[in-house]
Order: structure tokens, then C-alpha cells, then sequence
């Protein structure tokens, strides 16, 4: 790996946050910072940095495959052709299954897969996302994805924020903006002991310690959305800030909590 900054989860999120969604890293990252002998690193330490030309966080002393976003090829890319169109629960979540392609701002952006499978079935997705590593990764995912023929149409209907949704939200709200939709997926405690729990979602775990202060997400998120608010949890989850959804869409691995305001169609 070249140009590698090695993360010390004690002080990740104040340390990176001055190099704002870590952008063009290795030009803003004093070379002081960089690692250059990861070997050096304590085993199991997290490192963010570039192999050839993609952004990737993997740990220190461990062979798996690292973590990075791959909107062309890959898992997203095997979803995109053979996923199952508008007919996927995510899709009729937001409604895409009721002939409209709705705005949608995206709280919880992750490494955007859920934004990716949304753009891709035409809808503009504004993400959203607070730690400037995921955020970095994510940003990374689109550059590249923006680059390359088949998929650049999609990436160009996705635009990433690095902030706190719970402000965001607000200041939008303010503003007078409106989406048609509000999606939200925040993280929730994982039953399975760790050894389960697949290894990107053990290293967002150290990373993120978790999103303790989701159930705060849901009132701007209904303040913001003109049509609806989905919230994506796991199948025995409680309701998002103990409030019952106007119904809810179960899949075979999680479910989708919908809090309809109107209908499509109908005059915003
Ligand atoms: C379970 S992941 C989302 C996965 C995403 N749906 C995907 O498809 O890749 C939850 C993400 O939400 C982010 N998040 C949680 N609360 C947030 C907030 N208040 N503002 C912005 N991002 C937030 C976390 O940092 C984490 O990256």
C-alpha cells in the first residue's frame, strides 16, 4: 500500500477531520503523517491509504482483503445487472414500484450501496455521511465510478455530504429544501458474537463505535421528506425512536419502516 495514514481509533474522528472528506489525501496529508513501513504499525491497527489508485482501510497485520468501495465491478456491479430492477424491496420502499423516480437524500451513506442501487434505478441521491473516513472511502468510490463508461451516469446522480445528518437535516429544513423521500439506515448492535459478524462490518464497528443517537435522525428526517421517511433496520430491531411506522415492508434479511406522509402523485 502507498501513501498510508495510519488511523489511532482513540482520535480518528477529531485528527481527520481537518482534512475534510479527505479529498486528494495525498495532497493535503503532510508526508510527515504518512506510514511508509506499515510493518512498523501494532497488529490489528487501522490503516486508511491508496493501493494503486483506490482508497482502502484494512488493519495492520492482516492479509483479508481491504475495505474500498467498487461501484463497477464487484458485488454492486453484479446487483446492478442481475438485481431485480424496481422490483427489490429498497426500490419499492421509496416508492420507485409507483411509477415515479423520487429525489431522495440518503442520511446514513455508508459506502453507499443502498444510495447505488437507488441511482442506478434513476433516482438523484444526496448521501450523507459524519465520519470523514467512510465519507473519504465513499467519495473515492464515486470519483472512479464517474470515470468509468458504464456506471458514470449513475455516479453522476449521486452527491455526497460529509456532515452530521442530524444538523444537515436541519439547516436544509430551514432553507426550505425538501426531498421526496428520506432514507435512513443507521447502524444497530449486531446479536452474532464477533467472529461472525463479517470483517467490513467489524472495522465500521471499531471505526464508528456504533450509532448510539440514531433515534434522533427520525424527526428532521420527517421534517425534510415531502412524500415519506424509510428507515432500513434489522428484522427484531425496535421502531427508530420508538414510532410506529404506517407500515412496513419485511425482507428475507432486514425490513423497511415506512412513514408516509402522502401520497405519489398528489400536490406537494
Ligand atoms: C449501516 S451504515 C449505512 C450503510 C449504507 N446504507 C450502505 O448501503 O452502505 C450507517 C452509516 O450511517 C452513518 N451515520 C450514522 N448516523 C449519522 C449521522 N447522524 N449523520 C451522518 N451519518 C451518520 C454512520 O457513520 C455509518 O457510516
Amino acid at each position: 500500500m502507498s501513501f498510508s495514514l495510519y488511523i489511532d481509533c482513540s482520535g480518528l474522528v477529531e485528527g481527520l477531520e481537518k482534512y475534510h472528506c479527505l479529498k486528494n489525501l495525498h495532497d493535503k496529508v503532510p508526508c510527515s503523517e504518512w506510514v511508509t513501513d506499515t510493518r512498523s504499525l501494532p497488529k490489528g491497527s487501522l490503516i486508511l491509504g491508496f493501493e494503486e489508485d483506490v482508497l482502502c482501510l484494512c488493519r495492520a497485520g492482516d492479509k483479508e482483503k481491504p475495505v474500498f468501495v467498487d461501484f463497477v465491478g464487484g458485488k454492486a456491479g453484479h446487483r446492478r445487472k442481475f438485481g431485480g430492477g424496481k422490483g427489490q424491496d429498497i426500490a419499492k420502499a421509496v416508492g420507485l414500484n409507483k411509477g415515479v423516480t423520487p429525489h431522495v437524500l440518503d442520511g446514513t451513506g455508508g459506502l453507499g450501496r443502498d444510495a447505488f442501487v437507488l441511482a442506478t434505478l434513476g433516482c438523484s441521491v444526496t448521501l450523507i455521511e459524519r465520519s470523514p473516513v467512510i465519507a473519504a472511502l465513499l467519495q473515492d468510490g464515486i470519483d472512479r465510478a464517474r470515470l468509468a463508461p458504464e456506471v458514470a451516469a449513475i455516479a453522476n446522480r449521486m452527491k455526497l455530504i460529509n456532515e452530521d445528518s442530524r444538523q444537515a437535516m436541519q439547516t436544509m429544513a430551514a432553507d426550505s429544501q425538501q426531498f421526496d423521500v428520506v432514507y435512513l439506515d443507521p447502524m444497530f448492535p449486531h446479536r452474532e458474537k464477533s467472529a461472525l459478524v463479517k470483517k467490513e462490518m467489524r472495522i465500521f464497528q471499531d471505526l464508528l463505535s456504533g450509532d448510539p443517537d440514531a433515534d434522533e435522525l427520525l424527526a428532521p428526517a420527517e421534517a425534510l421528506a415531502a412524500y415519506r421517511v424509510v428507515v432500513k433496520r434489522p428484522k427484531h430491531a425496535p421502531d427508530l425512536s420508538d414510532k410506529e411506522p404506517t407500515y412496513r415492508l419485511e425482507g428475507k434479511a432486514c425490513r423497511y419502516d415506512i412513514y408516509a406522509f402522502k401520497a405519489f402523485g398528489k400536490d406537494k
